[in-house]
């Protein structure tokens, strides 16, 4: 393994130099505060201030970066703002604003491995109040359409080969993504259009329980058919034990199984230790997700359905609307973070 990375890291750089940077202007824009949030959040790819990674030794994530700092400095190197002029740092501003707003900037993909590139609603607001002002430095008439747009589109398809090649090195070599990686740590990851993906691992997580509402008990169609299997990450169940509250991030899964055929109409089955209930087939995934400030409108959870039928589920699902979902756990759960603990003998009473 070792070997390999070692072999990789010595592949020369497709984007040349980019780790040589080349003197001037080395102060970013801006007053205190806001340099800070810069700093965490764009500055590595966007100035000459680049802090360079653990993995930015081990090709070919290594180049994933270059590029993106050759790319990114490119567009954009905050150190040497004061050289775009005003008309410059006006166009230059415009974009970053629309950007930042979108969520765009910072990009999703190094946010997973840069927590702390994260921008908080209220350092976004700082920002693009900043870049506004910027903009209006200079009358909406004398700002050009840049026209790089199609050269940009050519870069995310590089990028995006180049970010495929990461995941299977890392895959190939074990690397492990640090934990604050919020597919590793099980936190919810969600696509550009804020869909979210299938939590991966979680039949490994620590099942909770297991509520059963059979077909035969709900005239032959239950809404959730039938076991419902709880999982929850060991240290979100810890958490809960002692506070009696989820932490931010917290993902709960609900998979759901047919009952294992039986011979009575009830669909139990006689078996050697008795007659009664087994699983079978899965069959649909829901999930909850708490994250106060995103599903503020839902009591901080959000809720999501991958389908109701045999595998494979949806790849991905989005926001079930608060009538589906959320108002039943908000009429039968709020007092107990939106979850039924009574069904969990590991979360009951610990609230
Ligand atoms: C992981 C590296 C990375 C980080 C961090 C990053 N960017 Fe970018 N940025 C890029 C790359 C690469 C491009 C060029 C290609 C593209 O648009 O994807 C770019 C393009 C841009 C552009 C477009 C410039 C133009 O002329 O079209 C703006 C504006 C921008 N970034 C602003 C920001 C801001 C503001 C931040 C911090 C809040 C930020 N970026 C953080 C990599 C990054
Ligand atoms: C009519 C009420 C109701 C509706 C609507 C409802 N749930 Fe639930 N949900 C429950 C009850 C009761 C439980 C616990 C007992 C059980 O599973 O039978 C539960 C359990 C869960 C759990 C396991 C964690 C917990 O809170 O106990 C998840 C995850 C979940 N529901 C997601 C969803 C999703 C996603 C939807 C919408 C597709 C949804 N629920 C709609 C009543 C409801």
């Amino acid at each position: 393994m070792a070997a390999l990375a070692g072999l990789a890291s010595w592949l020369p750089s497709p984007f040349g130099e980019v780790r040589q940077v080349q003197a001037g202007g080395k102060r970013l824009p801006g007053e205190p505060a806001l340099r800070l949030v810069l700093e965490r959040a764009c500055a590595n790819c966007h100035s000459n201030e680049t802090t360079w990674p653990w993995y930015s030794h081990v090709a070919p994530a290594s180049w994933l970066l270059e590029q993106d700092v050759s790319e990114g400095r490119k567009f954009l190197n905050f150190s040497r703002w004061p050289d775009y002029g005003p008309e410059g740092q006006s166009q230059l501003s415009a974009v970053a604003s629309s950007q930042v707003q979108a969520g765009a900037m910072p990009p999703t993909r190094y946010l997973a491995l840069h927590p702390e590139a994260r921008l908080s609603q209220a350092e976004k607001d700082q920002l693009v109040a900043w870049f506004n002002r910027q903009s209006n430095q200079v009358p909406p008439a004398r700002k050009r359409n840049s026209g790089k747009g199609i050269q940009r589109k050519e870069n995310h398809m590089k990028r995006s080969v180049l970010f495929g090649l990461f995941i299977a090195a890392a895959a190939v070599i074990g690397l492990r993504f640090t934990q604050t990686s919020a597919q590793a740590a099980g936190g919810p990851v969600y696509t550009a259009d804020g869909q979210l993906k299938p939590p991966t691992g979680y039949r490994k997580w620590v099942f909770i329980g297991a509520p059963l509402t059979p077909n035969g008990l709900n005239g032959g169609k239950a809404g959730f058919p039938e076991f419902h299997n709880v999982y929850v990450e060991d240290k979100n169940l810890t958490a809960y034990q002692k506070t009696g509250e989820f932490p931010e991030g917290t993902v709960i899964v609900k998979e759901l199984l047919l009952l294992r055929k039986g011979n009575h109409p009830d669909g139990s089955a006689d078996t050697a230790s008795g007659r009664g209930f087994g699983e079978g087939e899965f069959n649909g995934m829901d999930v909850t997700v708490k994250e106060s400030q995103r599903y503020a409108n839902t009591n901080k959870w959000g809720f999501y359905n991958f389908g109701h039928h045999a595998l494979p589920y949806e790849a991905t699902a989005k926001l079930a609307s608060k009538q589906e979902c959320a108002a039943c756990h908000i009429a039968g759960a709020a007092k107990t973070d939106m979850t039924w603990v009574d069904f969990y003998p590991v979360l009951r009473g610990k609230n």
